[in-house]
């Protein structure tokens, strides 16, 4: 008789399928009790909070990649797969949401009532993706009742702390979010060849902002005079005012004059780096990372998406009655979509892009050549 191991794995073992199916019962103890319609409500959400865990995993492993003080260039693939992999999640979390629309108005009321307080604020994993992505919770996070704050929803109906809040309370702890990871490893980024442990850094940042906000001046005044020399002579100084703005704020922005002075330096240099990678992408070095400046990109535009189909949903269910957490329904979930960005710099970024023609010409390229290890 072979001692060789029997090969004992079931499907339905190891996919763990007889637990999962017990699990859609709601408040009810057996799932009979319930009408189909809510089977797909409480099913949906469970498929979604699965979504927000592998979404958690990979975007933990992303923000480890970046977090580290020297970023490998040939890890870069790796950490990219780790994006697609978000942005494919959150592309499937949108398009999940027809399943849920099959439930009318009407179907949705027969037991909503019950629900209340209960609502999507609470999923404790949402709030997880959102602090690890690096929302900035103090200035932009709105309240659901004037003055309540987030983690209040999160509470448990006798006041306590609960599951859901310490989850959420270990996230907050969990320091750097993806975004201050990236942000630091921008902060890094050669312009120009040069990195901010040299003396002279700030000057050539400088220097290289002063000849980007040059070619940007002449590209938008060049537009400027063709488009003004052919539109009627009334909408003329609305359009002129327009593009002087445009200049403007370019330099607004890569001077970094909307921030503080403490803090300018650094986010002049994070931003100008993060325009040096997007027009200087065909140097070796800077191929990666213009990808993965392109995926974050992509997979916060596709979770604005998700927030904006969530909000569509939401409006053909219930209208715009008040949430069952309280919110303004609707209207509070638009002024999410609308309001809640991560990376408003790399979104910035493109105002600014000019032709590729009028580009200064990068200096110290030697510096750009790929590096194998660490
Ligand atoms: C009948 C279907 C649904 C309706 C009518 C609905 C409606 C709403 C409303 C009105 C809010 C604002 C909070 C409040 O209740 O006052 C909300 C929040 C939320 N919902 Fe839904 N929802 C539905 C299904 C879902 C599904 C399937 C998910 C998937 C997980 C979900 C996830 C969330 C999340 C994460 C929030 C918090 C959003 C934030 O604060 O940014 N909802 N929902």
């Amino acid at each position: 008789m072979s001692d060789a191991p029997k090969h004992t794995t079931t499907y339905w073992d190891y996919i763990r399928v007889k637990e999962l199916l017990s699990l859609q019962t709601g408040l009810a103890g057996d799932e009979s009790e319930l009408a189909s319609d809510e089977v797909v409500f409480i099913t949906v959400h469970q498929v979604y909070e699965l979504w927000f865990k592998l979404a958690l995993k990979d975007l933990e492993a992303a923000r480890d990649h970046f977090a580290q003080p020297h970023v490998p260039d040939d890890r870069m693939a790796g950490a990219c797969r780790k994006l697609e992999r978000l942005l494919v999640i959150f592309r499937l979390a949108s398009d999940h949401f027809p399943l849920i629309e099959t439930l009318t108005t009407r179907d949705y009321l027969e037991f909503r009532d019950k629900l209340f307080p209960a609502n999507g604020g609470q999923s404790a994993q949402f709030r997880e993706l959102e602090i690890l992505f690096g929302l900035d919770v103090e200035n932009i996070r709105l309240p659901y009742v004037t003055g309540g704050s987030f983690e209040e929803v999160l509470r448990s109906p006798d006041g306590s702390t609960g599951w859901s809040l310490e989850r959420v309370k270990a996230r907050q702890a969990d320091r750097p979010t993806f975004r201050e990871a990236i942000d630091a490893w921008l902060y890094r980024t050669p312009i120009e060849g040069s990195t901010p442990d040299r003396a002279d850094d700030a000057a050539r940042t400088d220097a290289f902002i002063d000849a980007y906000l040059a070619a940007h001046r002449k590209a938008i005044t060049e537009l400027a005079d063709n488009v003004l020399a052919s539109v009627p002579a009334d909408e003329a100084p609305t359009l002129k005012a327009r593009y002087d703005a445009e200049i403007e704020q370019a330099a607004h922005f890569l001077r970094a004059e909307d921030v503080d002075e403490a803090a300018r330096p650094h986010r002049r240099r994070v931003r100008t780096a993060a325009l040096y990678i997007e027009i200087y992408r065909e140097l070796p070095l800077l191929a990666w990372p213009r990808k993965v400046l392109d995926l974050i990109v992509a997979v916060e535009q596709a979770f604005v998406s998700y927030r904006q189909r969530h909000a569509r949903m939401a409006e053909r269910i219930i209208g715009r009655r008040v949430g069952t957490g309280g919110s303004s329904g609707v209207d509070y979930l638009d002024q999410t979509a609308l309001a809640y960005r991560i990376f408003p710099d790399l979104w910035a970024v493109r105002t600014v892009l000019v032709r590729r023609d009028l580009l200064p010409d990068p200096s110290h390229t030697e510096e750009y050549g790929f590096r194998y290890g660490g």
